[in-house]
């Protein structure tokens, strides 16, 4: 295969005897350069598998002449970061909540933890930039429009322990009736009342349906937990319903769904997934992207 290829003249040089329309395929020799690079890939290949881990055996592959191990830097790598950042994690821990923004260092540290602890935890529900899907119930966490608080505090526990999940007993819980289905209002009432939300976000409404639904807000105990002026109770996680800003949408049709089958926001309980300082991480990262209290 390497020997000098005869020079012969076009018509010297024999055919493979394969001939398409007249063309004829002819056996002319691969060029010495080229073969001598194929020999040499297959030198290469033969000396990396030798010097790198590469044969897969039983449990592990063959190590190496020259023990390079590229999973095994990447574990000593995050390992000594991890390390490097015991020191800083321990000071996150046992900050006080409210003080961790006056710790620069402290606070440039939560905040990039808590970015790529978010991206991998809570982008998907809460969306990449934290905004929220209006309409599915996923609460935007930019605005200052909060259901069960928006200090430090207030996030840190809604985070830690999650809401009405069945996972952590001491979850945030509040439940809205479902007054449709239940059949606590018929659909009359319901729609009386839908039309006071509408006025109460200052909506395009019927004026003589929603002061027919004034009474049934107060008659059917909404005000319990949206209070009298609708401005809601972060007690009871219920909506602000005087706000533009909707959980489940505004429109005239969300809200009477809303009435009439109850919503039920789950967000699991983070502090078995999580450990404290990335809990604080993410709870300052949120709390420091606008609304934060
Ligand atoms: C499986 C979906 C899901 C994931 C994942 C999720 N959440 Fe939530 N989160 C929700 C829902 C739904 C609500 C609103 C619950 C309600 O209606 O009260 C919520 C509410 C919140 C609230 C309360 C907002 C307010 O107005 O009081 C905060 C803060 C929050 N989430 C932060 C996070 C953080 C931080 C993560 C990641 C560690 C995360 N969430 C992951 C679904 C999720
Ligand atoms: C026991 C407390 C409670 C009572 C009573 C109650 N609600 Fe609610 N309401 C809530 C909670 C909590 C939510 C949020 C549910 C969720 O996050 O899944 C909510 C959500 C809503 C929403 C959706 C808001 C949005 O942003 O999408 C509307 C509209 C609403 N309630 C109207 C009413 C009306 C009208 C009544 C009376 C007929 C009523 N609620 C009675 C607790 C209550």
């Amino acid at each position: 295969m390497c020997a000098k290829p005869l020079k012969k003249e076009p018509r010297q040089v024999e055919t493979t005897g394969h001939s398409w329309d007249g063309i004829e395929e002819w056996n002319n020799p691969l060029p010495r350069w080229w073969v001598w690079v194929f020999v040499g890939t297959i030198v290469w290949g033969v000396g990396y598998t030798v010097a790198y881990p590469a044969w897969p055996l039983l449990t592990e592959a063959t190590p190496g002449v020259i023990g390079g191990n590229t999973r095994l830097d990447v574990a000593t790598e995050i390992a000594a970061v991890d390390k490097s950042n015991e020191a800083i994690k321990a000071k996150l821990v046992a900050a006080d909540l409210t003080a961790i923004s006056a710790d620069e260092e402290l606070a440039n540290f939560a905040t990039n933890a808590g970015a790529a602890i978010f991206r991998t935890n809570c982008a998907t529900c809460h969306g990449s930039g934290a905004a929220g899907v209006e309409g599915k119930g996923y609460p935007n966490l930019l605005d200052d429009d909060w259901l069960w608080g928006g200090t430090m505090e207030d996030i840190h526990l809604t985070i830690t322990h999650g809401i009405r999940n069945t996972t952590d007993k001491d979850a945030r819980y509040s439940e809205m009736p479902k007054f449709g289905a239940d059949e606590i209002l018929d659909a009359t009432q319901i729609a009386q009342v839908a039309e006071h939300v509408l006025a109460l976000s200052g909506q395009e409404h019927d004026a003589t349906l929603a002061a027919a639904g004034a009474t049934v807000f107060v008659d059917a105990g909404c005000n319990a937990c949206h209070m009298d002026d609708g401005t809601g109770d972060r007690m009871q996680g219920a909506p602000n319903l005087t706000d533009a800003i909707w959980l489940y949408g505004g429109s005239r049709e969300a809200i009477i769904e809303t009435v009439t089958y109850a919503r039920f926001g789950v967000m699991p309980n983070w502090n078995e997934r999580l450990s404290e300082d990335e809990i604080r991480a993410v709870a300052f990262f949120v709390h420091s992207r606008g609304g934060g209290e």
